[in-house]
């Protein structure tokens, strides 16, 4: 672990070792002697900023180049133009993604033509697609550097090639190597952390380009894991989210490539890790994300009733309601399935809140297709939803469906599924009324600087008048009023 390792004791004069970690200890070494110089001439530490246009898998690899630059003698800045290092972690699962992406980079051009030390590096999800390469080298000419999801672990390398040498330097992985483990990362809030269990996705959902950006599933191993887990705890961490494309798979290798494999090694599934994690001290609440309803098992509902720290909380997106379009996704279950399998984890966890993603407009999507939605979500009675028009990605089947449905007819589907969705959000959240529930205080609320915003068990916002001493604490709150997206409450003092 790098921990452990006295960097000032390594000779960066000599040749770089071929052997890992050797080698990225040696860069690691030569990079923070390049800082100390930076130091030494500017009379202040390099500074960087990252922004993330993606998922909480992306933000945790931006906590990870945070980390791992921090590590280097780097500080975080607060402004993208006014720093010596601007990286953008991108993501392709939509067009605005794409475009905002691009926006941004456009608006970088004129303050690397001011300042040629400025440096710029690009990476995340949209850098595994060739045509998006092809595009930087063609008409992005200040970007310094590019790199992927697969070779996240070797940016600081990359980068002191890139300072050393004053070029650009362009290194993408097609495939995800040997998972590496013990990187350093710098956590949004001191006592929350993502923790990666697994990498990329095996579905191929047909809308759907995280597999080609991701790669195929590779999971870690559990004590690596744990001892994460219990590092994290040691360090203060109360709450964790566990995260995977489909946390349900976790274990389970189909290729048989690289990662752990549970039936191979008679080791724990998800759900077996899920009990393993419940043990940690310290560790107050599980959450996990993202569950695909085709894999999710009983074993997985008993864990809710037995683990006291997993929170009574589901991700299962369903994506759209007519088992017709479902089936053209390549989801894997019906309609009928999945109203089952919500009905079965009611029966046995009957305060879980459950949320979804849903898509319209997918291609072939009817109108009675689109009625098989709202109905499907009148039953269910989500707790919230995140909802997206359908966004054709190059490469994925459904970009060759000639029966793409107009802009004009998602939107206003779109806005009939708000409509059906906002008041049974609404109903749902006003059942907190009245009760004290548990509150993990995370700080300021955004809109102001008097009132405290925390989260229940479910995830809700709170917000309350509270004071700094209770943030990163989990306290009784009263719900006093409840929103459609929020509630608001006051902390009951003993
Ligand atoms: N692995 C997760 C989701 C990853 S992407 C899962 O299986 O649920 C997050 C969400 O983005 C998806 O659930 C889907 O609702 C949405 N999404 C993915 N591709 C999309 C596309 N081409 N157009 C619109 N929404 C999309
Ligand atoms: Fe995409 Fe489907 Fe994999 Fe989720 S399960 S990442 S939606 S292909
Ligand atoms: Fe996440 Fe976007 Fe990649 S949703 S996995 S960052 S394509």
């Amino acid at each position: 672990m790098y921990q452990e390792i006295d960097f000032d004791k390594i000779d960066i004069h000599a040749e770089p070792p071929i052997e890992e970690p050797d080698r990225q200890y040696y860069y690691i070494a030569k990079c923070r002697q390049w800082a100390r110089e930076f130091e030494k001439k500017n009379g202040r530490r390099p500074c960087f900023f990252i922004q993330t246009f993606g998922c909480q898998m992306n933000e945790h690899d931006s906590e990870t180049l945070a980390g791992m630059l921090i590590e280097r003698g780097y500080v975080p800045g607060d402004s993208k133009t006014d720093v010596d290092l601007m990286i953008l972690n991108t993501c392709s699962v939509r067009e605005n993604a794409d475009k905002r992406f691009f926006g941004t980079l456009g608006q970088l051009k004129h303050k690397k033509e001011e300042c040629p030390e400025y440096t710029v590096a690009v990476c995340g999800c949209m850098m595994q697609q060739q045509h998006v390469i092809d595009t930087l080298k063609a008409k992005y000419p200040w970007v310094d550097l590019v790199f992927g999801t697969h070779n996240l672990h070797q940016f600081p390398l990359l980068l002191q090639n890139v300072m050393e040498e004053r070029q650009r330097i362009v290194e993408v992985w097609p495939d995800g190597g040997d998972i590496v483990e013990g990187l350093p990362a710098k956590r949004l809030y001191p006592f929350k952390a993502f923790v990666n269990i697994m990498y990329g996705c095996n579905n191929f959902c047909t809308y759907c380009i995280v597999p080609y950006t991701r790669g195929r599933e590779r999971s870690r191993r559990p004590e690596d894991i744990v001892a994460e887990v219990k590092a994290l705890a040691a360090d203060g961490v109360k709450d964790i989210t566990l995260l995977g494309q489909n946390v349900n798979s976790y274990g389970v290798s189909p290729h048989g490539r690289d990662g752990y494999c549970a039936q191979a090694e008679n080791g724990p599934d998800f759900a077996g890790l899920l009990y393993l994690l419940n043990d940690i001290e310290g560790i107050e609440r599980i959450h996990f994300m993202t569950s695909h309803p085709k894999d999710l098992s009983d074993r997985l509902i008993q864990a809710f009733a037995d683990c006291d720290k997993l929170c009574n909380q589901i991700h299962l997106p369903v994506q759209a309601g007519s088992t017709k379009t479902l089936q053209r996704m390549n989801r894997r279950y019906t309609k009928e399935q999945y109203l089952a399998l919500v009905k079965k984890l009611r029966e046995a966890v009957p305060d879980i809140s459950i949320s979804t993603d849903l898509i319209v407009g997918f291609p072939g999507e009817t109108e009675e297709d689109f009625q098989e939605t709202l109905d499907l979500v009148r039953q269910v009675e989500y707790d919230s939803a995140f909802t997206f028009l359908y966004s054709i990605r190059k490469g994925t089947p459904a970009e060759r469906y000639d029966d793409q449905v107009p802009e004009e007819v998602k939107h206003e589907r779109f806005n009939r599924l708000m409509d059906v969705l906002h008041p049974i959000q609404a109903k749902k959240n006003a059942i907190y009324q009245g009760r004290v529930e548990p509150v993990l205080v995370e700080g300021l609320s955004k809109t102001s600087d008097e009132t405290y915003a925390g989260r229940t068990e479910s995830g809700r916002t709170v917000n309350f008048f509270g004071d700094p001493s209770l943030v990163g604490q989990i306290v009784p709150v009263k719900i006093t009023e409840c929103k459609t997206f929020s509630l608001w409450g006051e902390v009951v003092r003993p």
